[in-house]
């Protein structure tokens, strides 16, 4: 892939991972859109960084995916590389006693019908342009789920399933399906958890080695061990990961 001179469309490019990938892609001269939901905080961002364009809207509403999409084929139909990072983590057991389908819905929603649909509403724009792209963001966690966030895991696997199946459909086309499996990064999703965090801009530094070299499946940090060891033995990658926070 070429990493400059490419329209790239972020989604939850205004916090943690997304915004360090499009602080980089700027950089490296491109033209970056970005979504969130807060529009205040896109604002804040496009304060700093005039040159991005950003787009507020909650991904989950189908009204608000539509307006994406139009808004990139009225304003910005030469989108060719697509990155699919908007997620939520919702931390939960089944045995807690309040309705949770609400949560159960939003957090698949979020995580796995949204950028799969958008994905599907993108791709005749994308493969028409060149130097074409999808890039998926999953997590260590489809290696070995942790207990305390059941639903998120099973949306992060269903995501690295997708990813791998879409690139099976896209091999006879110019666009390539790129998969980012993060350790665990320092952003505002693990807030308060865990230890030896990694730092965004280490993930995009990575990342962009192995974009640059098409290398389409990135483990990020400690995610690469985690693989080695699931390889050798699932039990032990299993309960490494079952508390984990
Ligand atoms: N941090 C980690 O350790 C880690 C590890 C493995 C995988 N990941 C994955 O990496 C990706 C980025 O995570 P992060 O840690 O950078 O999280 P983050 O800092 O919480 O950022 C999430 C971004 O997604 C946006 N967003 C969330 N729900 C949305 C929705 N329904 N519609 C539109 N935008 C939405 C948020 O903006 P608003 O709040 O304004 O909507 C924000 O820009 C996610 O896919 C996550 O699962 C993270």
């Amino acid at each position: 892939m070429t990493e400059t001179g490419n329209t790239v469309l972020i989604t939850g490019g205004s916090s943690g991972i997304g915004l360090s990938l499009a602080k980089r892609f700027l950089q490296l001269k491109n033209k970056v859109i970005i979504t969130g939901r807060d529009k205040v905080k896109l604002e804040q961002i496009k304060n700093e960084f005039p040159e991005l364009i950003i787009f507020a809207g909650d991904l989950t509403d189908s009204t608000s995916l539509d307006e994406l999409v139009l808004f990139i084929e009225r304003q910005h139909s030469d989108v060719n590389i697509l990155i699919n990072n908007a997620a939520v983590q919702y931390n939960y057991h089944f045995t807690d006693k309040t309705n949770l389908t609400d949560k159960i819905e939003y957090e698949i929603s979020a995580n796995l019908t949204a950028p799969i649909q958008l994905t599907s509403l993108l791709l005749p724009f994308i493969l028409k342009n060149k130097n074409s792209a999808v890039v998926n963001v999953s997590s260590g966690l489809f290696i070995a789920p942790k207990k305390s966030a059941s639903v998120y895991c099973a949306t992060k696997s269903a995501i690295h399933s997708f990813s791998k199946t879409l690139r099976y459909q896209l091999e006879d086309t110019d666009t390539k399906v790129f998969e980012i499996i993060p350790a665990l990064i320092d952003t505002p999703m693990t807030e308060g958890r865990g230890k030896s965090k990694i730092t965004t801009e280490q993930l995009t530094d990575e990342f962009i080695h192995n974009f640059k070299a098409d290398q389409y499946e990135s483990y990020i940090g400690k995610t690469k061990l985690l693989r080695l060891i699931h390889r050798f033995s699932p039990k032990l990658a299993d309960r490494i990961m079952k508390n984990g926070l």
